[in-house]
């Protein structure tokens, strides 16, 4: 029983953050760049539209005020454990640290349904921005390619969301690094086109069409809440750069609060100007952001917006993949995965074959679910993680109160259970089937630890 709940002795964590041989060179500017990078998609750019028609009306900004809300505090507990275990990993390594290895394998397990889905979503995303694009072009793929099934008339399978990742893979696979210039370039211009969208949006907003307001009632809002969390994923993955940081105690809380203001900004910008251009009726389409411009006759500004999406998309993808490799990458090494995941390539030194298996699982997942179905999986284990992390909190605070944090979350454990209590409201109203399809792959989660995990792990030796 004992060993269920053996812990990564903390002093080695932070040992080894002191000794790692990473160059440490990220300002919190550069974090604050990184984070938005990884949260700014398909959340803003596609998912909106859908909500907005068919969940929320003009609400739309009560909902992505109530998911920022879960975020935020969710944000300042990532902080905290950032900036006083600064070692890569995340969720994975913090809970490794406090609440045991099950608990630790299980959340590495449903971090891996997060990105691998969130892959396959954004990818999803990207699909429609490039469809919208050709079509501007007057070029069409047949219509089975289009799509995966159900998600317009005789689609069967969604081959540019399915291309993109493999090339995606390709890249990482052979180990282009995450250049921090060429990220930070590739998301100011991001910031640059949603700006100018919410500044030549504002021009054509009509008041009438923000009524009726609320058209789903408040139901609709909150259940719209936990589907445009989608639009926040991805903040967490600052805290995997730890070790990479420029005096990361204070870095790290910058970069994660920092990133997640100036989306949370921007969001509710965007909500506002896309409900007023036109009926919210209309919007349920796969590029929303640019169809509203080309509703208003803005047709020029609509192919910028949508080059724009399709490379900005691209830097969301990319941070998945990496996040997803390095994850399974830290398991397999610390034996709860097979060592296959952990194997790095003899003369690109990256961990190939666990990128590769990577991508094309997403790949596939990505050609036959649609995005609707994606994006409430992806939610649903991030509401979880952000639980754990919550509660990892205050066990944090509790077991080793001699650790030093240079941010840490007021209210100690009355923040924390507010923000595990919000995200459990908000899981609690996702669809049914998200919480069957979770609840299998937690059960499968825990077959493999007892059947494999607990076997093989580091912490035997
Ligand atoms: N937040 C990311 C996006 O919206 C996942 O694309």
């Amino acid at each position: 029983m004992g060993s269920l709940f053996r812990k990564k002795p903390l002093d080695t964590l932070l040992a080894q953050s002191q000794t790692k041989s990473l160059s440490r060179s990220l300002s919190a500017f550069d974090l604050v760049l990184l984070g938005i990078g990884c949260v700014i998609g398909t959340g803003i750019f596609v998912i909106t539209g859908t909500v907005a028609a068919t969940g929320a009306g003009p609400a739309l900004i009560l909902s992505f005020i109530l998911a920022g809300l879960a975020c935020a505090l969710a944000a300042f507990c990532y902080a905290e454990f950032s900036s006083s275990i600064p070692v890569s990993g995340s969720v994975y390594t913090y809970s490794y640290a406090t609440l045991g290895e099950l608990l630790a394998f299980l959340i590495g397990w449903d971090l891996m349904l997060e990105y691998v889905i969130a892959l396959a979503a954004v990818a999803t995303g990207w699909s429609s921005y490039f469809q919208s694009l050709l079509a501007g072009f007057h070029l069409h793929i047949p219509a089975a390619l289009t799509g995966a099934p159900g998600s317009s008339p005789g689609a069967v399978f969604n081959l540019p969301a399915a291309v993109i990742i493999l090339i995606i893979t390709a890249i990482v696979g052979r180990g282009v690094k995450e250049s921090t210039r060429f990220n930070n370039v590739i998301v100011l211009m991001k910031i640059a086109i949603i700006l100018l969208f919410i500044i030549v949006g504002i021009g054509y907003v009509k008041p009438d069409n923000w009524s009726p307001f609320m058209p789903f009632g408040i139901n609709g809002v909150i259940a719209s809440a936990a589907t445009v969390f989608f639009a926040y994923l991805g903040f967490d993955a600052v805290s995997n750069a730890s070790e990479e940081v420029k005096n990361p105690q204070k870095n790290m809380p910058i970069g994660i609060i920092g990133a997640l203001a100036i989306c949370t900004i921007l969001y509710i910008a965007v909500s506002l100007v896309l409900t007023g251009m036109m009926p919210y009726t209309q919007l349920n389409v796969g590029d929303p952001v640019s169809f509203a411009l080309k509703f208003v006759g803005q047709d020029q500004l609509a192919g910028i917006i949508s080059v724009g999406a399709i490379v900005g998309i691209t830097t969301v993808m990319l941070a998945l993949l990496y996040a997803q490799v390095r994850l399974t990458f830290a398991m397999s090494r610390d034996g709860l995965l097979p060592a296959l995941f952990a194997k790095v390539h003899p003369t690109f030194k990256t961990p190939f074959q666990n990128t590769w298996l990577t991508g094309i699982v997403a790949a596939g997942i990505a050609g036959f679910i649609n995005l609707g179905t994606l994006a409430h999986l992806v939610n649903m284990g991030t509401l979880a993680a952000f639980t754990v992390i919550s509660i990892a909190v205050i066990v944090l605070r509790k077991k080793h109160p001699d650790v030093t944090a240079s941010f840490r979350v007021p209210f100690v454990p009355v923040v924390p259970i507010i923000s595990a209590g919000l995200c459990l409201y908000l899981a609690s109203s996702l669809p049914g089937v998200t919480w069957l399809a979770f609840v299998i792959w937690i059960a499968v989660g825990a077959v493999v630890y007892f059947l494999y995990s607990k076997k093989h792990s580091q912490l035997n030796n």
